[in-house]
């Protein structure tokens, strides 16, 4: 199976959304497809160059916002100008994620933070920034953050993957909070769910060959923007209406198992 084509569906149009880390690799495929899909977007990044070419490649609907999400109010400047901009905010994508690669012996103090900070609080403060926005918005608010394999199970990268690792259980904690059950007087509930992608070609991989991977993967090839933007625009999505607090894993199948494409490439058993 190939990576899926940008379908003929128009789930977003009227609504506003706001992409973290969307000047690259998985956060620009998946504004790419809100956009698609009928959306404003916004692309917040650190990256504003990268930004404003992603946004400008769009065209209408479609802006970039200079935001670091290590900032608390740089995001609340950045959800301001998207409403100000657009008049609401329906949907958000905490995308960003930064790993270093070293392992536990060498998590010392700078690289624990160096990953925690944007990974998991920038995650955390993303959410608080935009919040008051979701819970007014008309169709009631959602949020995908992009986790990880590496939350899920052992890939390494422990300081990464502890970051990773948090994010279902926020998602779980807030699904809850924010429920239909749970808000307030005039306000909508905000469903909160997780995609956990396996291998992705973006940028990340630029100094190792991601296809290398391949034969850890079940569905014989790692994972393209696109194959995790479908599925963050699911979860978006009044399709995803009556799903909240859980993690996607978007892997390939790795997480399934990668012992049977081991033994098909004459490897052998593997117990
Ligand atoms: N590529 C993979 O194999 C893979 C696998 C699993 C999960 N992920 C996750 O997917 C997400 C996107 O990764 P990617 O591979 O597209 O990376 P990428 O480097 O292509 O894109 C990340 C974007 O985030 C921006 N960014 C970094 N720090 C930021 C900050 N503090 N504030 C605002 N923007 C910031 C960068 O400028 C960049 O535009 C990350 O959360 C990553 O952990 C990636």
């Amino acid at each position: 199976m190939t990576s899926p084509a940008t379908p003929a569906l128009a789930r977003f149009a009227g609504r506003t959304a706001l992409v973290t880390g969307a000047a690259h690799g998985i956060g620009r495929a998946v504004a790419t497809r809100l956009h698609a899909e009928g959306a404003n977007v916004a692309l917040a990044d650190l990256d504003p160059a990268a930004a404003k070419d992603a946004a400008a490649t769009l065209g209408d609907r479609a802006v970039a916002v200079e935001c670091d999400v290590t900032d608390a109010e740089a995001l609340e400047r950045a959800v301001t100008a998207v409403v100000e901009q657009f008049g609401a905010l329906d949907v958000l994508v905490c995308n960003v994620g930064v790993a270093t690669g070293e392992g536990f012996d060498a998590l010392d103090d700078a690289a624990w933070t160096f990953q925690l900070e944007p990974t998991l609080h920038g995650t955390v403060r993303t959410i608080q920034a935009a919040l008051p926005q979701l819970l007014t918005s008309a169709w009631g608010g959602a949020v995908v953050m992009t986790g990880s394999v590496n939350g899920l199970a052992a890939f390494g990268n422990v300081g990464y993957s502890l970051a990773k690792a948090a994010l279902p259980n926020l998602a779980q904690n807030l699904a809850v909070e924010y429920s239909a059950t749970r808000v307030g007087e005039g306000q909508r509930p905000v469903r909160f769910n997780v995609v956990a992608p396996g291998t992705v070609r973006t940028r990340v991989w630029d100094d190792q060959d991601p296809d290398a991977l391949v034969p850890l993967y079940p569905m014989g090839r790692v994972g393209e923007p696109e194959d995790i933007a479908a599925a963050v625009a699911f979860l978006a999505s009044d399709d995803a209406s009556w799903v909240t607090g859980i993690t996607l894993p978007v892997d390939g199948g790795i997480l399934a198992g990668p012992a049977l494409a081991f033994q098909e490439r004459n490897r052998g058993p593997v117990d």
